[in-house]
């Protein structure tokens, strides 16, 4: 078990990507069935060193295109605004990167699998009163948002930032939040304040929030403008600058197994899978298909209820499992008619985004 994962109240069992900065995530089996990720199993994405979270000395400076650049502490957060608590799914643009890696080596980025992500019920106030009490100019275009950890892996080393549009800003599930599941937020989780932004790539729910920041224009943080972008294939990334390829914001619909394990061996007859489908942006899942033989024949998953419309939902399905090796496919849809494309290949990106190929299980019939 590595020493970090005991430090940061991780399972031992995570897969850790790197220690420092620190970058793990749950076996599959840790998310299933649970609406509500506990703490032990929610996956890690640093780009730099968890800082020490200090709430009393912690303030919050909101400055930019507003009539009152403002300063707050937590306690005058909590005082000035209703505190409210929406239950979101966070999901890293680069879960289930291993999949594009399988057709192409990926250079430099962690292989993560398909538990990048993971759902909590966030509380803290809404940016929408914040930048309200602010003064925010109607005619800026986005909000930034800065932490406190120097990352050393960007160009130059600066903190770690980023933006969301100003429209998304105001909506009501955008939260600077101080709790995660009726806990006060962890260390490495941003504590002692970080920004939700349901339906939004995990980058942009900036942890360790230091400064938000009305602008005409994107973040040109380096997590902004240099990364966190969708290159086209063919171009090598170490050519890149700031405003190359596609700006990473939505989530794109996505699914994968949590159960059973990918490789695991089991009785051959029918076989209960399950696992997460979430659509991002203010898209729901609507549809989960599954296939036992390579894609011919689809039968629907039973889908869960979902806790909010900013979460994932669960799903589950009955297949046939013969004896030896087989592939049991998934794949989602969501309520704007997108479904997941079949093939890692034809979405497969320099960097290695937003994965949202078929889910592929591999299982052994015995
Ligand atoms: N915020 C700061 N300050 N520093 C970071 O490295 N990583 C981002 C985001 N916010 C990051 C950050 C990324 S890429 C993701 S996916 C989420 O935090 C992960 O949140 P978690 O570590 O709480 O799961």
């Amino acid at each position: 078990m590595s020493r970090e994962a005991a430090i940061y109240g991780k399972r031992r069992d995570m897969t850790v990507h790197g220690t420092e900065p620190f970058n793990a995530e749950p076996p599959r089996a840790a998310l299933a069935d649970r609406m509500l990720t506990p703490l032990e199993a929610f996956y890690c994405r640093n780009h730099g060193p968890v800082p020490a979270a200090d709430a009393a000395a912690w303030r919050l400076t909101v400055d930019g295109l507003v009539a009152r650049p403002s300063s707050w502490t937590l306690a005058g957060l909590r005082d000035r605004f209703a505190v409210h608590s929406e239950t979101a799914t966070l999901q890293c643009a680069g879960n289930r990167r291993a999949g594009l890696v399988e057709v192409r080596d990926i250079p430099g980025e962690a292989p993560w699998g398909p538990t990048a992500t993971a759902t909590a019920r966030w509380t803290g106030v809404r940016l929408a009163d914040v930048l309200d009490d602010a003064g925010a100019d109607p005619a800026a275009t986005d909000v930034a948002f800065l932490g406190t950890d120097v990352s050393e892996q960007a160009t130059p080393p600066q903190e770690f930032g980023g933006s969301i549009p100003l429209r998304k800003a105001r909506m009501p599930e955008v939260l600077l939040a101080w709790a995660m599941n009726g806990e006060p937020l962890a260390p490495v989780h941003g504590a002692p304040v970080r920004v939700v932004v349901p339906g939004y790539i995990g980058a942009r729910s900036v942890k360790w929030v230091q400064r938000v920041t009305v602008a005409d224009g994107p973040s040109e943080n380096f997590f902004q403008a240099s990364t966190y972008r969708l290159l086209p294939p063919d171009v090598d990334p170490a050519t890149t600058g700031p405003g190359d390829g596609v700006p990473l914001g939505l989530v794109a619909v996505n699914s994968d197994f949590l159960a059973p394990d990918d490789g695991a061996e089991v009785p051959a007859g029918p076989t209960r899978v399950s696992g997460y489908a979430f659509a991002g942006g203010d898209r729901t899942v609507v549809r989960v298909d599954v296939s036992d033989d390579g894609g011919a024949r689809w039968i629907q998953a039973e889908l869960g209820e979902p806790a909010s419309p900013w979460a994932w939902r669960h799903w589950s399905a009955t297949v046939d499992v013969r004896p030896g090796a087989q592939e049991i496919l998934a794949r989602a849809w969501d309520s704007s008619a997108a479904l997941q494309p079949a093939d890692p290949a034809s979405v497969w990106n320099p960097k290695g985004y937003v994965n949202n190929s078929w889910a592929r299980l591999r299982l052994h019939g015995r």
